[in-house]
């Protein structure tokens, strides 16, 4: 649900009952669009820059023209933190390949559909509840450092998850540990903290980006490497990051504990630098 707030539609703000979408819209048909999702502390845009420039990448991968420019789109997301309230919220805004009839070659001359609503944004002063996860495989397709809307195999493999009494799924493709469902994953082993390097294999998270430089800046020794599974069975502590959640442990993974099966040391350290970084960034001393 959104908040109380109007929701934007194709250049117009409106209540969320009001938004109506054609059912031959393409993100409905085929899956064709890709989104973003934004936090918001304070009022203010947190990581905008990284947001958009990770949209531009989405869409370029998808040979989607960007409608808007950059301050195009703050203005526009900053009206709606405005219409919401204010204050602390999650944007969630998708792009799809427009309105036509159905046929698989890309339409000519349509313009793109236009969706951006908020919601309450989840996130606790307190510590995140601790995650139980298991590992899966990763069955999606090659191109998942696109943010496709297309989210079957992740929305699959999270049931599966949550069937199985954890509440994530961190994926393994060949051998290699890619990433969440819906968030990167970082293992720590010997006060080292490595996560997998981003290619087409898995997202570029903007929260993953963020830890690996609070990690250079406050001198944590940090690698982007290769995780195998036998370095999960082997971590003192396992994390998984996303916008919406930030830095959660994992402390169980495929019923076993992760360490002693209690969130460790260098996820304290990471997660205060990271409250921290938040903190003046409502107060406008960090970009
Ligand atoms: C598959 C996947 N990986 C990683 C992330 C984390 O990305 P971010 O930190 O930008 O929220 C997400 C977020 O939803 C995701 O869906």
């Amino acid at each position: 649900m959104s908040g109380q707030g109007d929701v934007y539609l194709n250049g117009e703000f409106m209540p969320l009952a009001e938004a109506k979408v054609s059912v031959l819209d393409r993100g409905f048909i085929f899956g064709d669009g890709i989104y973003e999702v934004i936090p918001v502390y304070g009022g203010r845009l947190f990581r905008l820059a990284h947001h958009l420039q990770r949209l531009d990448q989405s869409l370029q991968a998808i040979h989607l023209a960007n409608p808007l420019s950059h301050p195009q789109w703050q203005t526009l997301l900053e009206e709606l933190v405005r219409r919401n309230g204010g204050g602390d919220q999650s944007l969630y805004l998708q792009l799809t390949r427009g309105v036509s009839a159905r046929d698989h070659r890309f339409p000519l001359n349509t313009p793109p559909t236009l969706f951006a609503m908020s919601t309450p944004l989840a996130v606790s002063a307190e510590a995140p509840a601790p995650s139980h996860a298991i590992t899966v495989e990763d069955i999606r397709w090659q191109l998942c450092h696109i943010k496709s809307i297309a989210l079957l195999p992740n929305i699959l493999l999270r049931q599966q998850a949550l069937e199985a009494g954890a509440d994530e799924a961190i994926m393994v493709r060949d051998g290699a540990v890619t990433e969440g469902t819906a968030s990167n994953i970082f293992v720590v082993r010997d006060g080292l903290v490595t996560t997998p390097p981003t290619g087409q294999l898995l997202l570029p998270g903007i929260t993953r980006d963020l830890v690996v430089e609070l990690c250079q800046r406050h001198q944590i020794p940090c690698q982007e490497q290769r995780l195998d599974e036998e370095a999960l069975r082997q971590a003192d502590e396992i994390w998984l990051t996303s916008s919406t959640r930030e830095i959660v442990p994992v402390v169980e993974l495929n019923r076993q504990p992760v360490a002693n099966g209690r969130p460790g040391p260098i996820w304290g350290e990471i997660s205060r630098h990271y409250q921290a970084y938040k903190q003046a960034f409502r107060e406008g001393r960090e970009a």
